[in-house]
């Protein structure tokens, strides 16, 4: 740990040991995989103040398995309330529900959703997720490669989820180029507008539902008639809803997509055994998550704590990574090394009652595409050459996975 004199970024109570003096987006990027390059975070201790977490704004990182649970799990000590790291790049007035809020209101804002993602929905939509996954497929499997990022990864959860919202597929397109700017775009204003188009849009769709009285879907007509304990849900929570609902299960999905194919494009033994044995799959995947966590989810400090033998303050923010919980040594032998045979418990989900509500769904899109996958391309590999390209800022995820591959 750096020694360094104070700042504006070093709160007095942050003892000098738990200084990092670093930037948490470049550390992740400073070798070719960012898995690895986080993973010399293990060396030191579970709970750092990170000078630079995002945006030259300051945060505490918990970098181990059981601390990240316990981020979670913990909602006395650690509140989901939104802290100063997503104050600085949001919109104060847009809502981010269920996921920004505590117990008593949280329940009453995922009990709107529950129905549409318990396993038995998910299993409905089976047909629905295999034509999609293959309708993609088809558009570049007779060419023996493609770049599979822009060509499935990213389409295919923005296409489902038009689906499920019921919104119009004609804006797909749009959504597409609006999502690739709030990621890639050349400056911080310009991917804050990306967001801003989102947020608008859905805003006028949303009120467009309730002027005809017509909702969009099932979904939407439970979430335009959503309660909070006696009243309606206001017009910000129900936009607070649709808005994280739209966002939440696209950039994860893709880059775990990404990385998971990545990974199986260079471990050909594994590829024959799941294409033999397409049952060890959902085991598959499970490692997989584990091994390729995806996000960093907030927290705030929920009052004046020590933890960990840490003095922490109220409303300092917290990232718990799952990308850091799941590649911890003291949770899981050999971390970087992937066995489907492990049967992990990890928190790329996130555990307790914000436990991902799209679990069900994501496992079944990752399901659904590796069989795809592995039925309709053989020998799936990276092309000679191959240089990795990934970004490091909300999610870490994949630019670029150029594969190619034999047809069986
Ligand atoms: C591989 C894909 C995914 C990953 C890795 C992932 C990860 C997570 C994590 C870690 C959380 C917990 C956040 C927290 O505790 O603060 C979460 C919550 C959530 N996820 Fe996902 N997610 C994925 C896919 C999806 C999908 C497909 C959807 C829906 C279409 C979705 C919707 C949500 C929602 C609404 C929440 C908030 C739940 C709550 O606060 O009660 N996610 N997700």
């Amino acid at each position: 740990m750096a020694t360094m004199t104070p700042d504006a970024n070093v709160p007095d109570h942050v003892p000098a040991e738990n200084v990092w003096d670093h930037s948490f987006v470049d550390f992740l990027a400073e070798l070719d995989d960012p898995y690895l390059a986080g993973g010399r975070l293990h060396d030191g201790p579970g709970v750092i103040w990170a000078r630079d977490a995002s945006f030259g704004m300051p945060s505490w990182i918990f970098t181990q398995h059981s601390l990240v649970m316990e981020g979670f799990a913990n909602a006395r000590k650690f509140s989901s309330l939104r802290g100063p790291l997503t104050e600085a790049v949001m919109n104060p007035d847009w809502m981010l529900l269920p996921v920004e809020s505590d117990a008593p209101f949280h329940q009453h804002y995922r009990h709107v959703l529950r129905p549409f993602f318990t396993p038995e929905s998910i299993a409905q939509r089976h047909g629905e997720i295999q034509t999609l996954t293959e309708s993609l497929i088809d558009a570049f499997i007779e060419r023996g490669q493609c770049e599979f990022i822009s060509e499935f990864a990213s389409i295919f959860p923005n296409a489902l989820v038009v689906s499920i919202m019921g919104l119009p597929k004609e804006m797909l397109q749009q959504f597409l180029e609006w999502e690739e700017l709030a990621i890639h775009g050349s400056s911080h204003a310009e991917q804050l507008g990306a967001g801003n188009a989102i947020h608008d849009y859905l805003r006028d769709f949303i009120e467009q539902q309730q002027r005809s009285g017509e909702p969009a879907s099932e979904m939407m007509a439970a979430i335009l008639a959503g309660q909070m304990e006696d009243r309606p849900l206001n017009q910000d929570e129900i936009l607070g809803i649709v808005y994280l609902l739209f966002i939440a299960g696209l950039d994860t999905v893709f880059s775990s997509m990404g990385w998971i194919v990545r990974y199986l494009a260079t471990d050909h033994g594994l590829q024959d055994r799941l294409r033999t044995n397409p049952q060890d799959i959902p085991a598959a995947i499970e490692e997989f998550t584990r091994a390729f966590g995806v996000s960093a989810p907030s927290r705030i400090v929920a009052e004046d704590i020590v933890f960990e033998g840490v003095p922490m303050k109220k409303g300092e923010h917290i990232l718990l990574p799952t990308y850091l919980a799941g590649r911890d040594p003291r949770a899981f032998e050999n971390p970087h090394v992937i066995d489907i045979d492990r049967k992990p418990r990890h928190v790329t989900f996130g555990i307790g009652s914000h436990l991902c509500i799209g679990i069900h769904l994501a496992k079944s899109e990752m399901r659904i595409m590796l069989e795809t996958l592995l039925r309709r391309m053989h020998n799936i590999r990276l092309p000679e050459g191959d240089i990795i390209e990934y970004h490091t800022s909300n999610t870490i995820g994949l630019d670029r996975l150029p594969l190619e591959w034999d047809l069986p």
